[in-house]
Parts: structure tokens; sequence; C-alpha cells
């Protein structure tokens, strides 16, 4: 299956979603991956790229500890002693994310921009991280705080890499599945609680609902000036969740898991949604084992955190706040009191 992304300034690429096809390069290739991703399946994509030159730049494996400055210029220097040109290719072999918006940020700056193409291989970012050209890195002010929108030339979805996917990071690339339908389309939630995702032509379908979602949603908004930023979703407390436990304890999924627990309370606290809409998330979560509930230990820190996102550097928290399932509204005006109550029951 294929679905195709357009953006207003006219760039188009396509996000093919099956078994990983020939593809054919007539110019320098680099494929940056890592070694876990490497060590399972970097013969499988070598076995199905013809370039003029193709090379590999290994990056250490490590989430977000090593998606930085320094692994850019591992990445850079790479891809000068290779001589790449500006007509030459980099390829974001795995990982999700982290691979992802290292290699999409690599080559937004490599001799003032280069092409590149994901290849992603976790769920999370086959569903959401390959897509959209957001791409970054972290410093020690934060999360993917430098970065560039930097969209790719094509997204290669093979579901055949998830069958090594640890089944933790499984869950967490189906929370953002979730997040997708709850957001947006309330036909694929119904589909979600009746279908078993662990099934491969359940988890295919999945997929390009999500992406199509995604596509859909990119397509309006690639800069995040309105609508996409409906993606957070769950993200303004998973952001705090996660800092609050230094990265090392939930994945990043996970952390979005209990993050939608917590937007959902607050929807429903002010009339947004029901108890019963509510607890219907909770339940497709937790058939996945993700995790839904965490134990603040201060509310008003837990408050505070929130702050220091980037997306409310200007003293005001973005919050998006589901309308029943499949609709959301993203709000800065909910009453501090509101939150606080909330908080206070987690
Ligand atoms: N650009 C975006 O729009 C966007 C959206 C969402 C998340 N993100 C970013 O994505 C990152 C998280 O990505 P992630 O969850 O994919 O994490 P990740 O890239 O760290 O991958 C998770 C782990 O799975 C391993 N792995 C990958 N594919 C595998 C496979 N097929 N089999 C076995 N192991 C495999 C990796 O080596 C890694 O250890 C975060 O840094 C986040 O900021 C970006
Ligand atoms: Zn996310």
């Amino acid at each position: 299956m294929i679905v195709n992304i357009s953006l207003p300034d006219n760039t188009t690429y396509d996000i093919t979603i099956d078994t990983l096809s020939k593809l054919y390069f007539d110019r320098k290739v680099v494929i940056v991956t890592n070694p876990t991703v490497s060590g399972y399946h970097l013969e499988y994509l070598k076995e199905r790229i013809t370039a003029k030159e193709l090379s590999v730049v290994t990056i250490p494996d490590g989430g977000e500890e090593y998606k930085n400055m320094q692994t850019i210029e591992t990445i850079l220097e790479h891809c000068f002693e290779q001589k790449l040109n500006r007509s030459s290719l980099l390829v974001a072999f795995g990982g999700g994310g982290v691979i992802g918006d290292m290699t999409g940020f690599a080559a937004s700056i490599y001799q003032r921009g280069i092409d590149f193409v994901q290849v992603p291989t976790t769920l999370l970012s086959q569903v959401d991280a390959s897509v959209g050209g957001k791409t970054g890195i972290n410093n020690k002010f934060g999360k993917n705080l430098v970065g560039a929108f930097h969209q790719p030339i094509a997204v290669n979805i093979d579901p055949f890499f998830l069958t090594t996917l640890p089944k933790r990071e499984f869950g967490a690339g189906i929370a953002e599945i979730v997040k997708m339908a709850v957001t947006f389309n309330k036909d694929f939630f119904e589909w979600l609680e009746q279908n078993d995702l662990n099934d491969e032509e359940n988890i295919k379908t999945a997929i390009a609902k999500s992406v199509e979602t995604k596509a859909w949603v990119v397509s309006q908004d690639e800069k995040e000036k309105g609508i996409r930023a409906a993606l957070n979703y769950g993200h303004t407390f998973g952001h705090v969740i996660e800092n609050e436990t230094n990265y090392d304890t939930f994945l990043h999924g996970e952390a979005v898991g209990i993050g939608m627990t917590m937007a959902n309370d607050l929807a429903v606290r002010i009339g947004n949604m029901t108890d019963k809409e509510a607890n219907r998330i909770k339940n497709l979560l937790e058939k996945y084992d993700i995790p839904t509930s965490y134990k603040i230990k201060d509310v008003e820190d837990f408050y505070e955190h929130f702050f220091l996102d980037k997306k409310s550097l200007d003293n005001k928290i973005k919050f998006i706040l589901p309308k029943g399932i499949g609709d959301c509204e993203i709000t800065d005006k909910i009453a501090k009191n509101d939150v606080i109550e909330t908080l206070k029951g987690f």
C-alpha cells in the first residue's frame, strides 16, 4: 500500500507499506544504522539496494543518550570521508526516531542539505516518527531542541522488521497508534478495539491507517502552526514523566500511554469526554501492557515541570484534550486547578 504526502510547497513523497522491494539509486548512498538493527537486518537491506557506491556508518544504540551533536559529527565525518556530494543520499535504517531524526538532521545540514530516505524498523517509527520531516537532536536544555524540518524523499515501511522488535517496544508503538485514532478517527478506534494487533495482517492495516492520518495532518500543517499539535496528545504529560524519571524508566510510547490517560482524566473533568470513553481508551492501552498509571510524588512540582517543555516557553501550557473519541481540541486555557485535581488522582 502507498500513502502519498503532498505539502503546500509542492514537496511530495510516497510512504510504501509493504515488503521492501529493490531500491535503485544512481548516486552515492550512505546507510546510517546502529549495531542492534544492523545485526538483525543490514544484510536484508543491502541485498535490496543498488547504488553507485554504498557504505555504512554505525552509530551507538543508546536511545536518547547518543541523540546529540557528537553523533551528528560522526555521521557527517563519514559523509566527507566518502566524498559525498550534493546529489548523494542518506538512508536512515532503523531505530526509529533516534536514527531517523539524526539521519534527517545530518542530511539537512550536509553541504546545506541532501536527500534522505527513511527505512524505519520500530513500530513507533513506522507509524509516526519516520513520516513528516521533523528531524533533530537533544542537548542539555532538553529533547529535540535543535533540528530542522527536512522531508525524506521516500519512506519504506516493511512490517517484516517488527518480527525482531522486543515486546515493550511494540507496545510503545501501539500507544502512538491509539493516539492517532483517539484524536482523529473514531472508526479506526473501534476497529482497534475489535482486532488484535499481534496479527500480521492487522498490524499492517494499523500502520497504514496511522500513516494515512499522519500524512493528512502533516499535509495541512507541516510546521506545526495549528492542527499538527494534536499529535502531541498525551505528550504534554508524557514529557514531564520522561523527564522526572530521567528517560530511563519508561519508553517514550509508554510515557505517552500514561500521558493520554492523564489527558483523558482532564478531558472528563472539563466535560469533553465521558468516563466510559476514557475507560475504553485505558482498556485498549492495557490490552497491550502499555502503562496507564504513575505515582506522582509532588503535584506542584509536576505542574512546574510543564513550563520546561519547549512548547510551553511562552508560559502557557498547551493541552491536547480529546472531545469524545475521534476528535480533539488544542487549548491553552485550562484552569490550573483542574490540572492539579487531575494530577492528584495519580
Ligand atoms: N520526528 C518525529 O516526528 C518523531 C515522532 C515521534 C518520536 N520521535 C523520536 O523517536 C525517538 C524514539 O524512537 P523509537 O521508539 O523508535 O526508539 P529507538 O530508535 O531508540 O529504538 C528503540 C530500540 O529498538 C531497537 N530496534 C529498532 N528496530 C529494531 C528491530 N526491528 N528489532 C529489534 N530491535 C530494534 C533500537 O536499536 C533501539 O534499541 C525519540 O527520540 C523521539 O523523540 C520523533
Ligand atoms: Zn510520541
